[in-house]
């Protein structure tokens, strides 16, 4: 009996712990003037589960490389920032040539990933000449 509440209590114990650092939210660095993408990349891996990555309203992000978020499970990419992607083309066609004639500007994979956005009309946007989203949700 002393036993099993003991077991009892650990696992409480556990439950509480792991419900209060269950969910991270991530924010996505911003330094004016250059790429914020190796950045975010930087943050992924620990915010590729029960996170929310989030992109600061009141941020101009500069979102001049591809991004991959990889897989993700349980996140929430909430843009609430604005993402600038580059407008300068033939520097745009250098990095569709060189992965091989296409590439999509964002890429993510994995289960119960929700992107969501902002009510504020001036924030939240994606502004660019590529902004294909291809997102991969596998329901279990
Ligand atoms: C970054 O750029 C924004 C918009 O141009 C400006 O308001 C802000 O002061 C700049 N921040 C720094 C740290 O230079
Ligand atoms: C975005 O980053 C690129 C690469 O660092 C830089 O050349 C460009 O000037 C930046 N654009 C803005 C609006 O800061
Ligand atoms: C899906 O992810 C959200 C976070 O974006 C989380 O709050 C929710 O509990 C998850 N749903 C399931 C079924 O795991
Ligand atoms: C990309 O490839 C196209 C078609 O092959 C070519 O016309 C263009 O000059 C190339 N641009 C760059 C920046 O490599």
């Amino acid at each position: 009996m002393i036993g099993w509440l003991l077991h009892l209590s650990l696992i409480l114990g556990y439950l509480v712990i792991s419900t209060l650092s269950a969910f991270t939210t991530c924010t996505v660095p911003h330094t004016n003037g250059t790429d914020d993408v190796p950045g975010l990349h930087a943050l992924l891996p620990g915010c590729s589960s029960n996170a929310r990555i989030l992109f600061q309203q009141g941020v101009t992000y500069n979102i001049s490389t591809p991004i991959v978020f990889g897989t993700l499970q349980n996140v929430e990419i909430a843009i609430e920032g604005n993402l600038e992607l580059p407008t300068n083309i033939p520097y745009v066609q250098g990095i569709v040539n060189a992965s091989g004639g296409s590439v999509r500007w964002f890429t993510a994979s994995g289960k119960n990933v929700t992107v969501s956005g902002n009510q504020d009309p001036d924030w939240g946007w994606i502004d660019g000449e590529v902004n294909v989203y291809s997102a991969n949700e596998n329901s279990d």
